[in-house]
């Protein structure tokens, strides 16, 4: 079964994703990393010269895609979840898990990350507290919908692992 980590930009999927998959050895897929091999463009540079909407499209394709037979750990960018059935589509192929992370948290990770997201590009750090803030209250009613939500407490790799060992069923709702 797959593990399907969703979340805001900088809530850490990829890092937790990778040591998780390690651990149940099951195989490490981010969504942006097969997108931009795809289209052999970085996601910045999909965004600049095709547009959001042709990036969401491909976002899609990558979902469609997804085979819930597989045992992989996938990390999808922050808002595959939000456009259109996708948060339906991921949680029929796999385990979904919502990485909760509180605004300022989140704010503090992306002024520090070197990976470039277009959509926080040269934003200031009071206006990327206010995206952010008014982003994340769009989304959450998407995230939230994920079989898991987990909280800042289970923030670390091992105490991850553990959690998603114990969860290897969806809950039914
Ligand atoms: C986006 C999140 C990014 C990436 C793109 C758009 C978003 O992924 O897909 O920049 O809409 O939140 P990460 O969540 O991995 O940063």
């Amino acid at each position: 079964m797959n593990i399907i980590l969703i979340g805001f930009m900088g809530s850490g999927k990829s890092s937790l994703g990778k040591i998780l998959a390690k651990k149940l050895n099951y195989s490490f897929v981010d969504s942006d990393k097969v997108i931009e091999q795809q289209m052999g463009m970085t996601i910045t540079s999909i965004f600049e010269l095709k547009g959001e909407s042709y990036f969401r499209d491909l976002e899609k394709q990558f979902v469609n895609s997804i085979s819930k037979d597989d045992n992989q750990v996938i990390a999808v960018g922050g808002g595959t979840p939000c456009f259109f059935d996708n948060m339906e589509q991921l949680k029929e192929k796999g385990l979904t898990v919502y990485l909760e992370r509180p605004a300022g948290e989140l704010v503090s990770r992306l002024l520090l990350s070197k990976n470039p997201r277009p959509l926080v590009l040269n934003k200031t750090k009071e206006e990327l507290m206010q995206y952010v803030k008014e982003t994340i209250k769009e989304r959450e009613v998407f995230y939230k919908k994920a079989h898991h939500c987990l909280d800042r407490s289970i923030n670390s790799g091992p105490k991850l692992t553990d959690f998603i060992r114990l969860h290897l069923t969806p809950s039914t709702e």
